[in-house]
């Protein structure tokens, strides 16, 4: 992507706080698009990527194992639980669900179900920008220029509460989406569905939707009723971001194939995983040799010195139960901060992962006229009031619905909470005021 003259050019980082080259600091209110959750310059994460670099940057996966990657599969592992019994390491979101697709495929293809190779996901939904991955997205803004190269996939209706596929309660809400997906599997026929891919906590394709409760435990008895994979997307979601290890956690169900990224590195070296079960793992190695994924990086040993000591902290400074601990508290203060405003319809989400949708209409859920670009003017107004968000667009239909995401660092101080809240609620009266003169 073309880099924008208007934007201002990063020096450095401290903690909560990032600074530009004119001296400019900003608090970190989403850690670009939720990465940064530890914040930035972390003293103890920098000294154990200098020491790695040190001794060697990457052991190449068929020479060697390393160390960082071996401390970082177990604190892994007593993240997640069982059911997580293989991590195949990649370098970003992207390539951890092209890694999930394919191993999906090579486990019917294991079990002799060749023709199992269709995929089911969700509208308003992303999972990646490969074609692969962006083959199973529902984000038509970003698919658009590929269709007709993207591979054949089914897309049923969003898990949305705010806005949601039928009036009625949650649990209505959620039989009726389960039937939905069953419907599209009989459609297809069972035989042929390979997987149903889908965001626990949907991150920027609809900014930030946790399904309605009950929807994630009716979908699991769905696929396995019909032998079909449950593929959870934690890419952005996980890795304590919504207060649990798995944003899955508290709804009691394992997916056979879940992906993690953005959290799990703190965007200090780029690292994703794609973690699946002993089962899986062993029916694969016993029909068809070893896993068919991985790159040249897989298990960079760098990626892993500096993800290890991520979550070592993590774990060391009880920073997931924090966020756990807090997160009502920071929803809290942001609605306290902008809540009153005519323009917010809705502020929801889990732990520090908090989206904010704005409208024109509150009682009519109107969204803004796309034309007037909110989302770009949100952006530029709280980047003047110092402070980084992750205003995403088209949160609706891929055209219209505005939405600002906010995810700091897990390990921010309640004053630095507060600061986010009140600079959040500086930009966007700014932002508003210059959508009603415009
Ligand atoms: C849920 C989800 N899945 C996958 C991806 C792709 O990750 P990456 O950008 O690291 O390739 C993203 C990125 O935003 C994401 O939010």
């Amino acid at each position: 992507m073309a880099r924008s003259p208007t934007l201002p050019t990063v020096s450095h980082g401290e903690g909560s706080y990032v600074f530009d080259s004119t001296g400019k600091r900003y608090i970190d209110g989403s850690g670009g698009p939720a990465v940064f959750c530890l914040g930035h310059s972390h003293p103890e994460v920098n000294e154990a990527i200098k020491q790695q670099l040190d001794r060697i940057a990457h052991g190449y996966r068929y020479t060697f194992t390393s160390d960082p990657l071996i401390r970082l599969t177990k604190l892994i592992q007593s993240g997640t639980g069982t059911g997580f019994e293989n991590v195949l390491y990649v370098s970003s979101g992207s390539e951890a669900t092209e890694s999930a697709l394919k191993i999906a495929l090579q486990y019917h293809h294991a079990r002799g179900e060749r023709g199992r190779t269709r995929f089911i996901a969700r509208q308003r939904s992303y999972h990646g920008n490969t074609l692969g991955a962006l083959a199973v997205s529902g984000f038509s803004q970003r698919r658009r220029q590929f269709e007709g190269s993207l591979f054949p996939c089914s897309f049923v209706s969003s898990a949305n509460v705010y806005r949601p596929a039928l009036e009625g309660n949650e649990a209505e809400l959620s039989a009726f989406l389960a039937d939905e997906l069953e419907q599209e599997i009989q459609r297809l026929g069972p035989e042929k569905v390979a997987a149903f891919i889908f965001e626990p906590v949907v991150g920027a394709a609809g900014g930030v939707v946790p399904a309605p409760m009950g929807y994630a435990e009716r979908v699991r008895k769905v696929c396995t009723k019909h032998g079909v994979l449950l593929i959870a997307d934690e890419v952005m979601c996980g890795a304590g971001r919504c207060g649990t290890w798995r944003a899955l956690e508290p709804d009691n169900v394992t997916p056979d194939i879940m992906m993690v990224a953005k959290g799990l590195g703190g965007g200090y070296i780029p690292l994703g995983a794609t973690l699946y079960s002993d089962a899986i793992g062993r029916l694969i190695a016993e029909a068809d040799g070893p896993v068919n994924s991985g790159h040249t990086f897989t298990g960079h040993t760098l990626a892993c010195a500096a993800a290890a000591a991520i979550q070592e902290i993590i774990v060391r400074d009880q920073l997931i139960e924090r966020v756990r601990a807090q997160g009502k508290d920071l929803r809290q203060l942001v609605a306290d901060h902008v809540g009153h405003l005519d323009a917010v319809g809705d502020i929801r989400g889990r732990g520090y992962f908090l989206g904010v949708e704005l409208v024109s209409d509150r009682d009519r859920k109107q969204a803004f006229d796309p034309a007037l670009e909110l989302t770009e003017v949100v952006r530029r107004r709280t980047l003047e009031a110092g402070l980084i968000c992750y205003p995403v667009s088209g949160t609706i239909d891929g055209v219209s619905g505005d939405v600002v995401i906010i995810a700091p660092p897990y390990n921010a101080s309640s004053g630095e909470l507060e600061e986010i809240a009140e600079k959040l609620a500086l930009g966007l009266q700014l932002a508003l005021a210059d959508i009603k003169a415009a």
